[in-house]
């Protein structure tokens, strides 16, 4: 296989985790170049991947305005921040492939589609799931008809307190103003997956779901705006900032509170930015929980439940067909099928070097098949494409009007109307 050349433009969390695959596969692959903007992330990418001086860019703009560097580049910056270097590399004759949501805009998914397959190159989206040897083995049991026909397929999201109140109620994706709202900036995965699994296009999507727990009203009496100031509740709070950023335990959330890990810049980070923030006083307007129906052109029905409220974060599902049923748990890595002719259940272990880590594997599958993708100049079939892509995207949006409208969505009326906007 021809020895792939990227490019990574946002050193961030997401984009340091997939190049780490570089380092452990130097043969396969190699990262040339970097765009990312603060200084002590570019640098120490620089480092860990030994780049010279003139391959680190502070944007992404100074590196796609040179001559073509790479085969291909990796999109790791922020939601809003997708469109605009994704357009640019695919017109530079980059591979691209662009960490998930596509982008907020229904609009701008739909054209980065169009340019990636007018332009024939490798377009993948971070959809890792697909990847996971828990979903990749559903997959194949549905395909070798294991359980008949698939007539209805149960899936929860189970994001966790602590997730939630990290992520989308102090963090990034808090505010649907600012990124995307819940349905797409963690649920794309799943809508992707449904859609994989279903296997035929989605027909008719209705939703509901509110933001109801981390409100003012719930605030414990007299809590501050920040705990650090004086919380009486903060022995009894579950989310008391100092438990989860401040512990020697190793977490990742504490990674993205601060680029200095010391206990010092830990502690400054709570009392100074957003992770420090009473999570009933913060300015957050994601749901905290949410259910969306489904139904698809192959007449198979689904409902989805995301919740925040959950111990554990991970994802279980339940697929019934007209032979038996396929249960599963993620983060016990175990598949259960029961087929309605026999008494006992078979129960299949799923044995996943690194354990739930990387979205079951899910990350590592993702970059390793892109990388194969772009070795074979996009000749190859991926397990996913732009335009698969796309349509799960679209899914997400229409659930979110489906909730915010109290309205069902029909999904073909819903795509022709973007259509004519795109022409
Ligand atoms: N696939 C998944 O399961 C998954 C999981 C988490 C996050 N994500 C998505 O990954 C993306 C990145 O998330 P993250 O947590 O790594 O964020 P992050 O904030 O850690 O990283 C983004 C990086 O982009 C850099 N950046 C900003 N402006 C730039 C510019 N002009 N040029 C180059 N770089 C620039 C930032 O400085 C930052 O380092 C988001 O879209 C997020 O929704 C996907």
């Amino acid at each position: 296989m021809k020895k792939v050349k990227l490019a990574l433009i946002g050193a961030g969390l997401r984009g340091v985790n997939y190049t780490n695959y570089a380092l452990e596969h130097p043969g396969e692959v190699e990262v040339v170049a970097v765009a990312e903007p603060v200084e002590d992330r570019r640098m120490s990418f620089k480092q860990a991947h030994r780049l010279p001086d003139e391959m680190c860019y502070a944007d992404w703009r100074e590196m796609l305005n040179q001559p073509k560097l790479a085969d291909a580049v990796l999109i790791c910056t922020q939601d809003y921040m997708h469109y605009e270097p994704t357009m640019r590399a695919l017109e530079c004759g980059y591979h691209v492939l662009l960490e998930k949501p596509m982008s907020p805009d229904p609009l701008e998914c739909i054209r980065m589609g169009e340019r990636a397959r007018r332009s024939g190159l490798v377009f993948s989206i971070c959809h890792v799931l697909r990847y996971t040897r828990f979903f990749g083995t559903m997959k194949q049991m549905l395909e070798e008809g294991r359980i008949g026909r698939l007539m209805s397929i149960q899936h929860n999201e189970n994001v966790g307190y602590w997730h939630q109140a990290h992520s989308f109620v102090r963090g990034n994706w808090r505010n649907a103003d600012e990124t995307s709202p819940m349905i797409l900036a963690k649920s794309c995965h799943d809508m992707d997956i449904l859609l994989w699994l279903a296997g035929d296009s989605c027909t008719n999507v209705s939703s509901f779901g509110s933001l109801s727990h981390f409100t003012a009203e719930n605030a414990p009496a007299g809590a501050p705006k920040r705990c650090l100031d004086g919380c009486p509740a903060a022995e009894d709070c579950l989310y008391y900032a100092p438990k989860t950023y401040l512990t020697d335990e190793d977490n990742w959330m504490k990674l993205a509170i601060s680029d200095d890990q010391s206990y010092e810049g830990r502690l400054k980070a709570i009392q100074e930015g957003p992770y420090g923030r009473c999570v009933y006083h913060c300015d957050n307007n994601v749901v905290d929980h949410q259910v969306v129906s489904m139904d698809f052109r192959n007449e198979v029905t689904a409902v989805f439940t995301m919740s925040a409220f959950t111990k554990e974060c991970s994802r279980t599902i339940k697929l019934m067909g007209t032979e038996g049923e396929i249960r599963g748990a993620m983060e016990k890595n175990e598949i259960e099928l029961i087929r309605f002719d026999r008494n006992e259940p078979e129960l299949i272990s799923l044995e996943t070097p690194g354990g739930h880590a990387g979205h079951g594997g899910g990350d590592e599958g993702l970059i390793r098949d892109f990388i194969r993708l772009v070795a074979d100049g996009g000749m190859a079939q991926g397990l996913t494409s732009a335009d698969i892509s796309v349509q799960s995207h679209m899914m997400a949006f229409a659930a979110e009007q489906a909730r915010v409208t109290g309205q069902v969505v029909h999904m073909p009326a819903y795509l022709e109307r973007f259509a004519s906007a795109t022409t």
